[in-house]
């Protein structure tokens, strides 16, 4: 997460993320899942612009940013990201809201958001614009909230807007997340990891993919892949890479399978579902061969295709 400042806003550049780890550990009395899983944010940002006004009115605007990712998937199949909700049916709505009234204050925002991450694909961009928007309003009303307090108010908000909270706080790109994914444990980022991102047309709701999941007898653990990250090797990462939710998203999708075969003709190292999907990723060697990759999978139109790589501040 990066941010500008100016006198009365600050712009914040929040990244969308990958999962290239999610195992279920069991399930709570509060109906969310006990989970493990080890995040990557990359560099695909949606931009959220704070400022403030002399009024209490909070206002909301979103759009899609031209010419993206975001924009040419609403073009290439009908309803793929959704509404763009402007009032309280939107995550950083209710962010801002609820930083008023735990601050106690009726202060006033005009909030723009630009974009660029399609929704419904488990790649987290409604979190990541929540938590960009937490982080805007801390500084713009300048509350001075610790850490703790903000991870807290996120958690409230949602299961993984602590980790881009975190991000956008620590600069680290990657972490371990646990509980209902808001206990995060930063992990070094070994090096530049790069992957070919394709959303295909259709999304998937959290709630639903959730709901038909079963928790495995013998789940498997995070650290054999953490370790595999400090070896480098790509090979070691892409046969550890896991994702528990595939199967319940298989039942609500047939893209998943389709598209995780497409990415693996394609020459990906490996291929893996996003969170609860719908969006898949291919685990690439490098710049070149992702883009070599991206070409192909382009060609078969399997959905909007696009490359990223990992962000954060401690790769070489
Ligand atoms: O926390 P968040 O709003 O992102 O979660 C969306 C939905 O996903 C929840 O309502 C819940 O059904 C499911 N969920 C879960 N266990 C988690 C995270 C999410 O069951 N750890």
């Amino acid at each position: 997460m990066f941010l500008e400042r100016s006198a009365d806003s600050v712009t914040v550049h929040a990244p969308a993320k990958l999962n290239l780890f999610l195992e279920l550990l069991g399930k709570r009395s509060d109906g969310f899942h006990e989970l493990e899983t080890i995040m990557t944010a990359i560099n695909v940002f949606d931009t959220l612009r704070f400022t403030a006004t002399e009024d209490s009115q909070l206002s909301l605007h979103c759009r899609f940013a031209a010419g993206t990712v975001a924009s040419a998937a609403r073009q290439d199949a009908d309803a793929l990201l959704g509404d763009l909700p402007s009032g309280p049916s939107n995550l950083v709505y209710r962010a801002v809201d609820l930083v008023r009234r735990t601050a106690g204050i009726e202060r006033g925002a005009k909030i723009e958001l630009v974009k660029r991450i399609p929704s419904a694909s488990g790649l987290g961009g409604a979190s990541s614009d929540a938590a960009a928007a937490l982080l805007a309003a801390d500084i713009v009303w300048k509350l001075g909230w610790s850490r703790d307090k903000l991870t807290e108010l996120a958690a409230q908000l949602g299961s993984d807007i602590p980790f881009f909270l975190h991000a956008g706080l620590f600069g680290s790109g990657l972490a371990l997340c646990r509980g209902r994914g808001e206990i995060i444990t930063p992990l070094a980022i070994p090096r530049r990891m790069h992957f070919v991102v394709v959303r295909p047309p259709g999304g998937l709701s959290t709630a639903d993919v959730f709901r038909r999941c079963t928790i495995p007898s013998q789940p498997l653990e995070a650290h054999d892949l953490s370790d595999s990250l400090k070896s480098r090797s790509m090979m070691e990462i892409g046969h550890r890479m896991h994702n528990r939710l595939t199967e319940p998203s298989r039942q609500l999708s047939t893209e998943i399978d389709r598209l995780t075969r497409c990415m693996m003709r394609a020459g990906a190292i490996s291929s893996q579902m996003s969170g609860s999907g719908s969006a898949c990723f291919a685990l690439c060697k490098d710049a070149r061969h992702a883009r070599g990759v991206a070409a192909k999978l382009k060609n078969q139109r399997v959905g909007v295709v696009f490359t990223a790589s990992n962000c954060g501040v401690h790769w070489n």
